[in-house]
């Protein structure tokens, strides 16, 4: 997942424009990116369009539809929100399970259920390819992203993160 600063979202509680329950999710579109680029550069402050190109290329366009996800959420045709995740299998020692690595959703959008609904379908689609453990990473100062995944339920799992600078 990429991993972001925390963007406090201290904005008062919104309704996006349809309700959580009536709003479509569905595989990412090579039209949509546009708007990828925009909510990301909106939530980082930079527009990574190229890194967006390859993201598409590997979850969106290519790569076994079971295994690789990139999911949006549209409200009023318009994407609102995005989920990308993978099913990584034996790796970290660990049998077949669902990561997490990326979800925005647009600030205008926010704290009405769109990142809750995204997280659902992309966890019935790791369902579906037979692993029953999700799993994520996030920057620890990230304290928003934090507290959405500690609504969702997740805990601190088994892996320590590790690393080291090489220059
Ligand atoms: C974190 C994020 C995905 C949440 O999306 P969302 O659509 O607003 O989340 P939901 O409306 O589904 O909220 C679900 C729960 O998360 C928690 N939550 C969401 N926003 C919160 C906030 N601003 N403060 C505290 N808790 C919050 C709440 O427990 C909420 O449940 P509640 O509505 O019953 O209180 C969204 O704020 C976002 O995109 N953040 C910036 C991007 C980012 O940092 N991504 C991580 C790196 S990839």
């Amino acid at each position: 997942m990429s991993l972001r600063r925390n963007r406090p979202a201290a904005a008062p509680r919104r309704r996006a424009a349809a309700t959580p329950g009536e709003m479509p999710i569905r595989p990412v579109k090579r039209t949509d990116l546009d708007q990828v680029v925009a909510i990301d550069a909106t939530v980082t402050g930079l527009e990574k369009r190229r890194y967006w190109e390859r993201v598409f290329r590997r979850y969106g366009a290519a790569g076994p539809r079971e295994q690789r996800h990139f999911l949006v959420a549209l409200s009023e045709g318009r994407v609102v929100g995005f989920i990308i995740g993978e099913v990584r299998d034996w790796e970290f020692g660990s049998p077949p399970c669902g990561w997490v690595f990326a979800i925005d959703i647009d600030p205008a959008a926010r704290q009405a259920g769109v990142g809750t609904k995204l997280l659902a379908a992309i966890c019935d689609r790791f369902r579906r390819a037979g692993v029953d453990k999700l799993r994520t990473l996030l920057a620890r100062d990230n304290t928003l992203i934090l507290s959405f995944f500690r609504a969702q339920g997740m805990m601190a799992g088994p892996l320590i993160p590790l690393e080291m600078d090489l220059r």
